[in-house]
């Protein structure tokens, strides 16, 4: 039984045709926008200030180092993996390929979680800012359309209609998406140079004392941990994405050479932004004035650009939607892969003739998250996506370490340099973050992953390909 659960998948070429195949458009400079487009967020324009105010103080900078450390393995990982096993389904796919069917169900089930509430979280953050513009001039809502129905209103319409509408864009193709996704992103690193150019001649050295107000970590009587290392694990959220680019192996014009340098180089990129905004923002403004939904806006007004303030907030605008458009493709590439293994119904391995992409996937994903979106405000879920990916991180490297063993020859266009250290580091970096985490986070992910292993039991085991195969 347990040899048949850890019976471990043959990898296949990416380059393999069948009927089903998505459309090969994205260049690796698109991949990287991808990586950017879905990285760069909330995480900078919002978890920023959070994480400055209540746990890492200045060294909230510490805080985006440690945590880009551990994506900066993980992405070496990823990138490995990418280039050698491939496939659209991620880190779900290389655990099929390294650890069996079991894990790779259990890794997949907990990809559809992060992608699917990352986007109905981000989507409420997204409302949020549209709302204040369309108040701004003079179009303001009301209550009752953008407040779920816990907080008082009806329903959060333009936190549904912004899914909806990337539904459309998705289905219309992948091309279609990226080319949109590119101009928003340069939209958002206008906005974050601008920023940048503005707070380098207003920095206050004063600001960054004491530089680790919280220390390095401590508990509170209430149980909850403070620090630079819990700061860590909150924003290890801002590099949530760059896993999603590996999604995309089936649409890369070379996946084994564009997918490594499209993670690595987004990844390494938003690293840098990330510490340059955090050091500057904590200069500028004293971090505990940074306790605001809107901190980098809020900066800028303080420093008495209220012009700028106004064209941050169409950056973030244009930046959640990149974040939002990428993790929702993330999203529907691994359901794709999943059902085309049968552990998720045959329904949804259908690829659209005309456009290519995998329609109905788009549609019922659509549609559940703007749900979600509409009518469950999703603050404290957002933790949840943190718990998940951080989990995935660990397995990927894992699989990295594992595969060297079990397939010593299998073809690497990319490695991971220094393994098995660098994967081992990505495991340990990942896992520590994952101990920072809240108790009630870890519960939820565990009834999340239990529901998961039920769910396995229950249909997909009875359906998988590889199962039948092998009884024939
Ligand atoms: N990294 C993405 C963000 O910060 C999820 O919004």
């Amino acid at each position: 039984m347990i040899r048949q659960l850890l019976r471990t998948k043959p990898i296949v070429s990416d380059s393999d045709d069948s009927i089903n195949t998505l459309n090969r458009c994205l260049s690796k400079w698109d991949l990287t926008f991808l990586g950017i487009g879905a990285i760069i967020g909330t995480g900078i324009f919002v978890l920023t200030g959070i994480a400055a105010a209540t746990q890492s103080g200045p060294a909230v900078i510490l805080s985006f180092v440690i945590a880009g450390f551990a994506c900066v393995f993980a992405a070496l990982s990823y990138a490995e993996l990418a280039a050698s096993v491939g496939g659209c389904g991620s880190a779900y796919g290389y655990s099929y390929a390294a650890f069996g069917e079991l894990v790779a169900w259990i890794i997949g089930w907990d990809l559809l979680l992060e992608y699917a509430i990352s986007v109905a979280a981000v989507a409420n953050g997204w409302a949020g800012y549209f709302n204040n513009a369309l108040t701004a001039i003079g179009f303001a809502l009301p209550d009752a359309l953008t407040k779920a129905p816990k907080l008082g209103g009806i329903v959060n319409l333009p936190a549904s209609m912004i899914i909806l509408f990337l539904m459309g864009l998705l289905i219309l193709g992948v091309k279609q998406s990226a080319k949109l996704n590119n101009i928003m992103v340069a939209v958002k690193l206008v906005t974050i140079a601008m920023f940048i150019g503005l707070a380098v001649f207003n920095i206050h050295p004063e600001n960054w004392y004491p530089f680790m107000p919280f220390g390095w970590f401590q508990t509170l009587p209430d149980g909850k941990t403070i620090g630079v290392f819990a700061g860590a694990s909150i924003v290890f959220f801002a590099y949530v994405g760059f896993d999603a680019v590996s999604t995309a192996a089936e649409e890369a014009h070379n996946p084994q050479e564009d997918l490594p340098f499209g993670i690595v180089t987004s990844l390494i990129f938003c690293t840098a932004i990330y510490i340059l905004v955090s050091g500057l923002l904590t200069g500028v403004v004293h971090y505990s004035d940074l306790n605001v939904s809107s901190p980098v806006a809020h900066a800028l007004k303080l420093l008495g650009f209220s012009w700028a303030s106004a064209l941050v907030a169409t950056g973030v605008i244009a930046g959640l939607t990149t974040v939002m458009l990428v993790l929702y493709y993330g999203l529907t590439r691994v359901i794709f892969a999943m059902a085309r293994d049968g552990l998720l119904p045959e329904f949804f391995n259908v690829v659209h003739e005309k456009t290519q992409t995998p329609v109905r996937v788009i549609v019922i994903c659509g549609v559940i998250m703007a749900v979600i979106a509409g009518f469950i405000p999703l603050g404290d879920l957002a933790e949840l996506v943190n718990i998940g990916t951080l989990a995935a991180f660990v397995l990927v490297c894992f699989g990295v370490i594992m595969l060297r063993f079990t397939q010593p020859n299998l073809p690497r266009p990319f490695r991971s340099p220094y393994s098995p250290l660098f994967p081992a580091l990505g495991m340990i970096s990942c896992g520590t973050l994952m101990a920072f985490l809240p108790a009630q986070t870890w519960w939820r992910f565990l009834i999340w992953l239990v529901l998961g292993i039920v769910m396995y039991f229950v249909y997909s085991k009875q359906h998988s390909k590889l199962e039948q195969a092998v009884k024939q």
